[in-house]
């Protein structure tokens, strides 16, 4: 029987919170499901890491963690201490470029007895996937800071769009939906007032969508977009974005489900070329760190998203099926959902609910 070897990383903050929590339950449907798992923990991509070392990583991670099976990650920045784009230019973000990661993959759902912040709204109404190109685009490191502390200093910082960049993104979220009984796909564009690269984006979109006769499709500019997420989260099946427009939808989404302390992702490489990273979309919540108050949900649903990419999808679907039964327990959620479990509560709920 295959043993997957998983790298830990929990990162900083509450990242470090909820790992334990994610692993407990992950353990626990590995057991039942006769899975193995095997666990190599990292303590670099961390602020504590950077103190002693005066770097992010070492020089050598890839080698350390580029043959594992996946990646299970925290959360990584402590902005107080070191500047967030130092700290995930050298680590998180390194992962998804160096890894060609380039489908963020983000879940959004209103799960069963959660209170929803939007009126009226039931499970089944918000249930869709955001799929964020996580490579290229507004994230890119082409541009500079010229003429620096002068009266003509200025900065640039341009948008990348690949041909091969853009269409492998919008190709996989078009299989996403052709596999959904909705078939339905949404483009988040802005190519009223971004006038290059996002009517290029809009053209690689319509040039995808005829290789999908069965998907039925719509684009939005981002601004009536996020509106829309809010009145009419119904609406949606599988939403497709820029980097920086998918960010910014996988906080909005969770957010309109309760909380973004339950949102997971896959930050994926469907080729299977390099390890594909699983963590909660959340960042480390240097404002609740270390209350242990932090939700584990999100680090708990990422690892479920671990194992159904390993192919283990009936030990992911044991872990999704506890994640509802412990959130539909008001006293077994977070505070973030109006409970009082503190993190080591909930996630033990979860493992005792796996079966
Ligand atoms: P954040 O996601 O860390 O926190 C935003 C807000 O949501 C905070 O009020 C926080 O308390 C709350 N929150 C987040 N996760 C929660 C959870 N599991 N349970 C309960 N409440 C939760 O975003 P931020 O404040 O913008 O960023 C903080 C740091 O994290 C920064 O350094 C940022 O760069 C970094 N960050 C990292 C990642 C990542 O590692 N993938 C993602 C986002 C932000
Ligand atoms: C996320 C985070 C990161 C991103 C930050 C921390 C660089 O917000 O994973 O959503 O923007 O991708
Ligand atoms: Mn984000």
């Amino acid at each position: 029987k295959k043993q997957y070897r998983i790298a830990v990383i929990p990162g900083d903050g509450i990242g470090k919170e909820v790992m334990p929590e994610g692993l407990r339950v992950l353990e626990t449907a590995a057991k039942k499901h006769g899975v193995s798992l095997h666990f190599d923990h990292f303590d670099f991509s961390s602020w504590d890491y950077y103190e002693k070392h005066g770097q992010m990583m070492p020089g050598d991670w890839k080698e350390k963690i580029g043959k594992h099976d996946a990646i299970y990650f925290g959360a990584v920045g402590w902005p107080a201490k070191i500047p967030d784009h130092v700290s995930l230019w050298g680590s998180l973000i390194k992962f998804r470029r160096e890894f060609d990661q380039y489908v963020n993959l983000r879940p959004v759902r209103l799960m069963p007895g959660v209170p929803c912040p939007l009126a009226n709204r039931k499970p089944g109404d918000i249930d869709f996937w955001v799929v964020r190109e996580n490579t290229e685009g507004e994230y890119s490191s082409v541009g500079g800071r010229m003429f620096p502390d002068t009266d003509r200093e200025f900065v640039t910082q341009q948008t990348v769009m690949t041909r091969t960049g853009v269409d492998r993104i919008l190709k996989f979220a078009f299989e996403l939906a052709q596999s959904r009984p909705k078939k339905h796909l949404t483009s988040a564009t802005k190519s009223n007032g971004i006038s290059i690269t996002m009517p290029y984006w809009d053209e690689r979109v319509e040039a995808m969508a005829k290789k999908f006769p069965g998907v039925k499709w719509d684009k939005y500019h981002i601004d009536i977009l996020t509106a829309n997420f809010v009145l009419h989260p119904d609406w949606f099946d599988v939403v497709v974005g820029s980097n920086l427009f998918g960010d910014i939808l996988s906080d909005l989404g969770p957010a309109c489900t309760g909380t973004i302390g339950i949102a997971p992702s896959g930050n994926i490489n469907p080729e299977g070329d390099f390890p594909s990273v699983f963590e909660p979309v959340h960042g480390s919540a240097p404002d609740i760190a270390g209350q242990g108050i932090a939700n584990p949900i999100g680090a708990i649903w990422s690892g479920a998203m671990m194992l159904d990419h390993l192919g283990e999808k009936v030990a992911g679907k044991s872990i999704v099926e506890a994640i509802e039964r412990t959130l539909a327990e008001r006293t077994l959620r977070t505070k973030d959902l109006g409970g009082n479990a503190d993190t080591t509560a909930c996630g033990k709920a979860v493992a005792d609910m796996v079966d």
